[in-house]
């Protein structure tokens, strides 16, 4: 197994099985479940893998101890992708301790039924392994609320659990002074606004802890130990969870026979006719959700429409309009539009959305279209996307 630096170790195993993470989010690249070993005079390990990969994480563990035992196990997050192998390596090392904090324990029994030989740390509590010390810092609700990281003082690394995670397997390469990363940057965007995206405040606060905290590697539990990059993907989670966006457009709709797609497209040229370079566009009944929110996170604009369904919001637009919603979004422009056979409901529907959930800031006149464009709601919809672009611009 890979040495990062000075007897810590990498021991953690790539998932290239499973389509949809947490059932949720599409894995078209895998995932990894990162967990490091530090083998001192005492021998501690960080965090564990889902329970599916138990065979190969335990083999890695021997590659790098043989027959030492573990001492500890620092458990940084409850979630069970990275909590899952617990029960199974206190069969391995029953005496292992296990090292958490108060939310820690009560999960581990709940889920586990785990509740021996369990140490309990305090925000900046120290445990000493021998060359290596260890400092635990509490960051609650990011993205659950025992979540903390370890930062081993001795060779300024921060085991983050799933702060600057990503998605991707890693494919030979862990460090990302060893890979071409570009494929992981929007990867760890659509990771952050799918998994991460309500709780800025509490990454926030984390970040603050961490400020001016002497750090060389961040070895997260998802994707790359950041080296090189370490200033990148800090500044990437302190923008995403202030919010930041860049001044382009989301424009997503949902369609039946072409009319509100129509109607899509012609407020998309208008904005780019208006000068706005930066637009995606996206059919939300062919790109998963998961897609179009790591967009919504990257830009301040964000235009949907759909046609009214059952007297209702055409559902898979309500699933997007639910699923944004859920993240507090804050700082973002809403347009929208919507179309019908015979009774007008998606456009008051994305309206009563925003008034109640999104709280976005309306731009624009919405179009109401019966069944499909004439020239009055053509030029509207030409007035939207000009209006949106304007609106974006002048920022
Ligand atoms: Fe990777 Fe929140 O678990």
């Amino acid at each position: 197994m890979q040495e990062i630096i000075d007897k810590i170790y990498y021991v953690g195993v790539n998932d290239r099985n499973k389509e949809l993470f947490e059932g949720l989010w599409p894995l078209p690249d895998g995932v990894s479940y990162n967990s490091y070993l530090i083998n001192d005079d005492k021998v501690c390990l960080i965090d564990t893998v889902e329970v599916d990969f138990f065979m190969p994480f335990i083999r890695n563990i021997h590659e790098v101890i043989g027959d030492r035992q573990i001492d500890y196990l620092v458990i940084n997050h409850m979630e069970p992708d990275h909590s899952g192998s617990i029960a199974l390596i206190k069969k391995y090392y029953p005496d292992i301790k296990i090292i958490g904090n108060k939310k820690t324990f009560g999960m581990m029994e709940g889920f586990y039924g785990v509740n021996d030989n369990c140490v309990e740390v305090k925000n900046g509590d120290v445990l000493e392994l021998g060359g290596h010390v260890l400092k635990f810092v509490l960051t609650p609700m990011v993205h659950w609320p025992e979540t903390m990281v370890t930062l081993d003082t001795s060779c300024n690394v921060l085991f983050s659990g799933d702060a600057f995670g990503c998605f991707g397997a890693l494919n030979g390469g862990l460090i990302d002074s060893q890979i071409n990363c570009d494929t992981f940057w929007l990867e760890m965007v659509r990771y952050y606004s799918n998994i991460v995206g309500k709780y800025g405040t509490p990454v926030q606060n984390a970040l603050k802890k961490l400020a001016g905290v002497p750090i060389d590697y961040i070895c997260s539990t998802h994707g790359p130990v950041w080296h090189e990059h370490i200033g990148k993907v800090v500044g990437m989670y302190d923008s995403m969870s202030r919010y930041e966006t860049a001044p382009g457009l989301v424009v997503c709709y949902g369609t039946m026979y072409g009319n509100t797609e129509h109607a899509a497209e012609v407020i998309a040229r208008a904005a780019s006719q208006a000068g706005l370079k930066d637009i995606v566009m996206y059919n939300v009944s062919k790109t998963h959700h998961s897609y179009i929110i790591r967009d919504v996170f990257r830009y301040r604009g964000l235009i949907v429409g759909a046609p009214t369904y059952n007297t209702g919001l055409y559902h898979e637009m309500d699933v997007l309009l639910s699923e944004l919603a859920g993240r507090d979004i804050k700082n973002h422009c809403l347009g929208w539009f919507g179309s019908h056979g015979w009774a007008s409901r998606a456009v008051a529907k994305i309206q009563e959305w925003n008034d109640t959930r999104l709280h976005f800031e309306p731009v624009g006149t919405p179009v109401d279209i019966r069944q499909s464009l004439d020239s009055e709601t053509f030029a509207m919809c030409e007035a939207l996307g000009k209006a949106m672009a304007e609106k974006l611009l002048a920022e």
